[in-house]
């Protein structure tokens, strides 16, 4: 015999059906079977029980006294569309039970009942329940992450670069990360780390930008006692110091080229040679590298290794500008306000309707940093409960507004006025840029190949 599921609370089971004979049989055989069973008599009273708690299943009569059963079903698909019916249906009447299963039903019972038949199939319309509920509530989860690690962001892009954290981070391969200035590369180099195995061990950050070459290269890989003057004790370099662990390499565009070279030896050997030394020391370390510069055009242009580029490029990511996911902006601005609120001891509780706008309308070409910025300042300025247009940067007060959007002139479809308005916009930002595509672009916060395409779909001239 079937038993409710050990430490769970007990299925519930909803018999809406007058027939004494019935509620007899089914009270019996799912009582034993331990189920919550409960019992309404007609359509009007089986709504209101339906309400009133979660039910796991329903069996439900096809004649009731007070309505046809398959309306019954259909309200209840419409408002629990997870809960699984089970219609009973009495003996030769094969049209009803062809209808419910139409109507959505999950299965039939046609009377007189068979024990076996019934215990089974109530047992299979609660685990479908249950399984219903469960990926509902899976996929919820996934479509309202709205945080993963430290980062914050809800829209599709960043849920994009979630699950593509949460593939590479398991494996060992060497992750390219680049983004614009401020979007969030470091946060997401931090976070496969600790969704990695490797979790435990370091995690460095090696930002060749801020140190001359040759500090890089003493602090990377270490040295021998008297490699040079001043030399005077071996030291291991921060590869060794993240053996097992993972470091990132930071802005890698500025790594010099005789560091690339032996940079592209540690990925592929595992291996490199202390300053001074001449034996190698092998290596396991995870290097993932992060950039806000066109590597292939830095290849191209002769300035970085071609080889250490296709190594780091294997798996790459592109962080989205805030501007191309605004959805995210409000969320963001929220939780930048609590965190300068609790570091300046203040409570700031919003921003204007009018501040949110101009934040809204501005292009961040510095993305998430600026924000960050911008709600600091706001909350360190703020004098009310809100954080006001007057309390933001100059640049945003700047954004001009757009115009009141026009009625649609007579005969002018949608897809035509956007189009027109599109082609004023390029123009005038073409104008102001000398017809340089370029530069035209990065007023219009565009790429210059997306403004190209629309330049070439509007044959604006150019
Ligand atoms: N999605 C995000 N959620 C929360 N904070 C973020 C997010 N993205 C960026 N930040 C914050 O914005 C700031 C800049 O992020 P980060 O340093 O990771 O940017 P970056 O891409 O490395 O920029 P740069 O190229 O200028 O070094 C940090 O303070 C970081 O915490
Ligand atoms: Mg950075």
């Amino acid at each position: 015999m079937e038993t409710a599921r050990q430490g769970a609370q007990a299925d519930r089971v909803l018999v809406i059906d007058d027939e004494p004979v019935v509620i007899d049989v089914l009270r019996g055989l799912l009582g034993k079977q331990g189920l919550d069973v409960e019992f309404a008599s007609d359509a009007a009273g089986g709504r209101s029980v339906l309400e009133s708690a979660d039910w796991d299943a329903v069996l439900l009569d096809v004649m009731l006294p007070d309505a046809n059963g398959l309306e019954v079903l259909r309200w209840i698909r419409e408002r629990y569309p997870d809960l699984a019916v089970v219609m009973i249906t009495a003996h030769g009447t094969v049209e009803s039970a062809v209808e419910a299963m139409k109507a959505g039903a999950f299965h039939y019972l046609t009377k007189p009942f068979k024990n076996d038949e019934v215990r089974h199939l109530v047992a299979r319309a609660t685990q479908s329940t249950h399984l219903r509920r469960e990926n509902e509530d899976l996929r919820r989860a996934l479509e309202e992450r709205s945080r993963f690690e430290r980062i914050v962001g809800k829209s599709r892009p960043m849920q994009e670069v979630y699950r593509f954290i949460d593939q590479v981070a398991p494996s060992r391969s060497t992750v390219l990360i680049h983004g614009e200035s401020g979007t969030g590369k470091e946060l997401v180099a931090q976070a496969i780390h600790r969704r990695s195995t490797r979790t435990a061990e370091p995690y460095l950050i090696v930002n060749s930008a801020s140190i001359p070459t040759e500090l890089l290269e003493d602090n990377l890989f270490g040295h021998l006692k008297g490699a040079f003057t001043g030399a005077t004790t071996d030291r291991i370099g921060l590869l060794e110091a993240a053996d097992g662990g993972t470091i990132l390499f930071d802005e890698i565009s500025t790594v010099a080229p005789q560091v690339q070279a032996k940079l592209l030896r540690v990925i592929q050997e595992k291996e490199f040679l202390p300053l001074g030394s001449v034996e190698p020391r092998t290596v396991d370390v995870r290097i993932l590298a992060a950039t806000n510069e066109d590597l292939k055009a830095l290849v191209e242009a002769g300035r970085f290794r071609e080889d250490l580029y296709y190594r780091l490029n294997v798996i790459s990511l592109a962080l989205p500008p805030l501007r191309e996911r605004t959805e995210d902006l409000p969320l963001l601005a929220a939780h930048f306000l609590e965190r300068f609120n609790a570091e300046n001891g203040k409570s700031v509780a919003s921003f204007s309707t009018a501040a949110l706008e101009h934040m809204l309308a501005y292009s961040w070409p510095g993305n998430v940093r600026e924000l960050e910025n911008a709600v600091e300042r706001g909350v360190v300025l703020a004098r009310g409960p809100e954080i006001g247009l007057d309390s933001l940067p100059r640049e945003l007060r700047d954004t001009p507004q757009l115009p009141e959007p026009a009625v649609l002139p007579e005969g002018v479809g949608f897809y035509e006025a956007v189009s027109r308005f599109e082609r004023q916009l390029i123009e005038a930002a073409l104008r102001s840029s000398g017809g340089v595509q370029k530069h035209a672009a990065a007023t219009l916060g565009l790429k210059p190949t997306t403004l190209n395409e629309k330049i070439k779909r509007l044959r604006i001239p150019n």
